[in-house]
């Protein structure tokens, strides 16, 4: 039996157990997949146990740990090198690999859902997801320029420094919080929205009537926040992050298992 395990804090949300053991018993696996709740504190003998023990040969890394873990792991694939972030640890030969199957699903979510005219994006946040969206748009052939806003704007101001030495591309602009531009893509990175009363305070009536903008929030549940359904009001074109989620978690299957699992409606089932 080979097992698998989530690990992040908190943790009993997570349904990411539910979807990786569906396509176990679908793909005929003798797999199982588990979460963990940990502190940072046992990163270190967490990553050891990982290397030691024979039947495990993964793991999900999610929030507040996809930073904090690199300096436990072996190797990082280039995207986790240039976005600081691993959502997915491969075991391979004892060795951790560190993955980010967050940009690719994010990237891949985009490709299929907007437009391939030139875009320009608005990115709102500065956490640690962030650096995995910038990624995600500038891996687009048409992605223009990209703007950024954080409520701490040295956060941004920071995350774009590192991101820049990393990307060595267009530039990426950061604006006041309040300052709002003309763009076709705006995404929520922050966790505002979570909670059912939780508002960005961002005034987006330039955007009105605006059919071909899209607003994409991170957030999957709730499935709709007040973000999106402000947007659908204006008339905007609006995305949750249901597909980034379930993507993720088929990319990261596939690393396990070099399977190329299907997204059926049982899987999109659990995540509603
Ligand atoms: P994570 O690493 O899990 O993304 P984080 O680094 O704390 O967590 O990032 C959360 C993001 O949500 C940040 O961009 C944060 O803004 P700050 O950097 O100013 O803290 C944003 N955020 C959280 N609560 C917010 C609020 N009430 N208003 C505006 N932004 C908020």
């Amino acid at each position: 039996m080979n097992n698998y395990f989530v690990i992040g804090n908190p943790i009993d949300h997570s349904l990411s157990p539910s979807i990786h053991n569906y396509w176990f018993k679908k793909y005929e696996i003798n797999g199982t997949y588990e979460k963990i709740k940990l502190e940072t504190k046992d990163l270190k003998s967490f990553t050891e146990e990982m290397r030691d023990k024979g039947n495990i040969k993964g793991a999900n890394v999610t929030v507040p740990f996809k930073n904090k873990i690199i300096p436990f792991l072996d190797e990082l694939s280039p995207i986790s090198k240039k976005t600081f972030s691993v959502n997915t640890i491969v075991k391979k030969d004892k060795k951790l690999i560190g993955h980010n199957t967050d940009a690719i699903a994010f990237c891949k979510t985009l490709e299929d859902n907007y437009s391939s005219l030139a875009h320009t994006s608005f990115i709102i946040g500065a956490g640690g997801v962030t650096p995995s969206i910038i990624w995600g748009i500038k891996e687009l052939k048409n992605s223009d320029k990209i703007y950024i806003t954080n409520r701490t704007k040295e956060k941004a101001i920071e995350l774009v420094k590192n991101m820049n030495e990393n990307l060595m591309s267009r530039s990426i602009e950061v604006l006041d919080w309040g300052e709002i531009p003309d763009a076709s893509l705006v995404i929520n990175t922050t966790s505002l929205g979570l909670k059912e009363n939780d508002n960005i305070e961002l005034n987006f009536k330039k955007y009105q009537n605006k059919k071909s903008c899209m607003f994409y929030d991170l957030i999957y549940n709730p499935k709709e926040t007040n973000f999106l359904s402000d947007a659908k009001k204006r008339g905007n074109y609006t995305m949750n992050g249901k597909m980034m989620f379930l993507l993720q978690a088929k990319h990261a299957f596939n690393l396990w298992t070099n399977l190329d699992v299907k997204i059926d409606d049982e899987v999109l089932k659990i995540v509603d």
